[in-house]
């Protein structure tokens, strides 16, 4: 008789072993990382980055203790982080994390699930479906939409486009699938000239050139100016901005998307962080008309505060998304009520609709609302505490954003790089309409009028600085 295999002790189940100390000493590294968010400094230590410089590792031949990779990354890893979700962060458009999101995150983590198809999960599926009926509702879009889970708003716009593209190709009669885009009709695209990057990539991608591309004249908000919209037809593209990442401007969409919907064009809207003002009764104004589009995209990883890799599509045409992202395969076993896949372009992705169900579901209407209010009274606080001078609000910014410059281009960009350097407080800078300025963008759930008070005092004491300089 042969004896019994003795157990397999692999490295990966040797740190297997270490499960309950491993997970330990992440979650008191984390409650030690979120209290510091707001009196940390908010870049990392000169020394700290220096250490990383030093980081050069070769391929380890065998393998060491997983808890002492953790706790090595931990100290390395910790200092030299940004504490871009604290409320002292104001650059670009970034959320933070509540912590129901954070701990949801945690769980869907630990299960591990493939979002693919529901066969593989049906939490998920099940989670995502709730989800596209929840935000439909809340962003007041056509009741047929469907929605797919990325990313974010980058990957999203690529999405809604290409379905934008299998729409038209397909409603002018040509075979698309089969013959490609050598010799295809030309699909011109219209939007205004203040349009995030992310929409010119998405279109290169899908194979549209500079040519195809047209970008018109805005005004001092960066909103399209609709006497510069030339005759659409049914093979042109109209993209739209629900807040522009420098003033957060909306566009007028009543104005236009009837404009273009009467000549048969396709409107996508870029609502990366401001489609949530329609979760607010006092911001939804701004949102007007954005039912009449054909897509859009948000991210959940700025406005909802929800942990990164979060960006959702919509769409109104079922058929043209699915189509435009399909994939086939003997292997894959279709659910009987959604397969994620089906709207996005990645097959196995992270279940992102754990952390977006729990998240909405414990804020509810209202209490989205409230947040986007949080921050538009926050920009206006500190407009307010800003409007004495030195500095000149630029843009005629609104909602979440605040944009603004010193006297002289060189000036502006002292005091943002001293401002960068403070530790204190994190802004981003930015070229508005041929001048130097600083964006500053609340987007986080921790922030409060104490902050923007500093923020301002900050602000005033780095202008004064300059001043005295000169
Ligand atoms: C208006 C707008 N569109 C698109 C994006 C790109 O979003 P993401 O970084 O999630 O891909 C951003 C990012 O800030 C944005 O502000």
């Amino acid at each position: 008789m042969h004896a019994p295999p003795s157990p397999v002790t692999t490295p990966a189940k040797r740190s297997a072993d270490d499960w309950v100390s491993l997970l330990d000493t992440a979650r008191t590294a984390a409650h030690h990382y979120l209290r510091n968010l707001d009196s940390g400094t908010i870049t990392p230590a000169s020394e700290d980055l220096a250490a990383l410089e030093h980081l050069v590792e070769s391929l380890p031949e065998s393998g060491t203790s997983a808890v002492g990779v953790l706790e090595q990354l931990i100290s390395i890893g910790s200092a030299n982080t940004v504490l871009s979700s604290g409320p002292n962060y104001y650059g670009f458009v970034t959320g933070g994390s509540l912590p129901i999101a954070l701990a949801a995150r945690w769980l869907s983590d630990t299960w591990d699930q493939n979002a693919a198809l529901e066969v593989m999960s049906p939490i998920s599926a099940r989670l995502e479906s709730i989800v596209q009926d929840w935000l439909v509702k809340l962003f007041g879009l056509p009741r047929e939409t469907v929605m797919g889970l990325v990313s974010g708003s980058s990957v999203a716009s690529l999405c809604a486009l290409a379905a934008a593209r299998q729409h038209i190709y397909q409603s002018v009669g040509w075979p698309i699938e089969k013959a490609g885009l050598q010799g295809a009709p030309l699909i011109e695209i219209y939007g205004p000239d203040s349009l995030h990057g992310s929409i010119e990539k998405a279109l290169r991608l899908l194979g549209f050139g500079l040519d195809q591309m047209h970008w018109l004249p805005t005004d001092a908000q960066g909103r399209l100016r609709a006497e510069t919209l030339p005759p659409l037809n049914p093979t042109s593209i109209l993209v739209l901005q629900a807040g522009q990442v420098c003033t957060g401007a909306f566009d007028d969409f009543l104005q236009l998307i009837p404009l273009a919907r009467a000549q048969g064009a396709w409107v996508h809207i870029d609502g990366a962080f401001g489609l949530w003002a329609a979760a607010s009764d006092h911001q939804q104004e701004l949102t007007g008309g954005i039912d009449l589009a054909d897509s859009w995209v948000v991210d959940a990883h700025k406005t909802l505060n929800v942990p990164y890799d979060s960006g959702l599509v919509f769409c109104r045409h079922a058929s043209a998304l699915e189509t435009a992202l399909s994939a086939s395969g003997s292997y894959l076993e279709a659910g009987s009520h959604r397969d994620g896949m089906a709207y996005t372009p990645e097959m196995s992705r992270r279940a992102r609709a754990i952390e977006l169900w729990a998240t909405i579901k414990t804020l509810g209407r209202v209490g989205i609302g409230e947040m986007i209010d949080q921050f538009c009274d926050l920009a206006d606080l500190l407009k307010t505490q800003l409007q004495s001078g030195p500095y000149t609000l630029v843009g005629n910014c609104g909602f979440n954003q605040v944009l603004v410059c010193l006297a002289t281009d060189d000036a502006t960009q002292e005091a943002l790089s001293k401002l960068q350097a403070s530790g204190e407080i994190w802004v981003s800078g930015a070229q508005w309409q041929g001048r130097s300025t600083i964006r500053i963008s609340i987007c986080n759930w921790r922030t409060e009028p104490r902050h923007i008070l500093k923020l301002a005092e900050v602000m005033r004491a780095t202008a004064d600085e300059i001043n005295h300089k000169l």
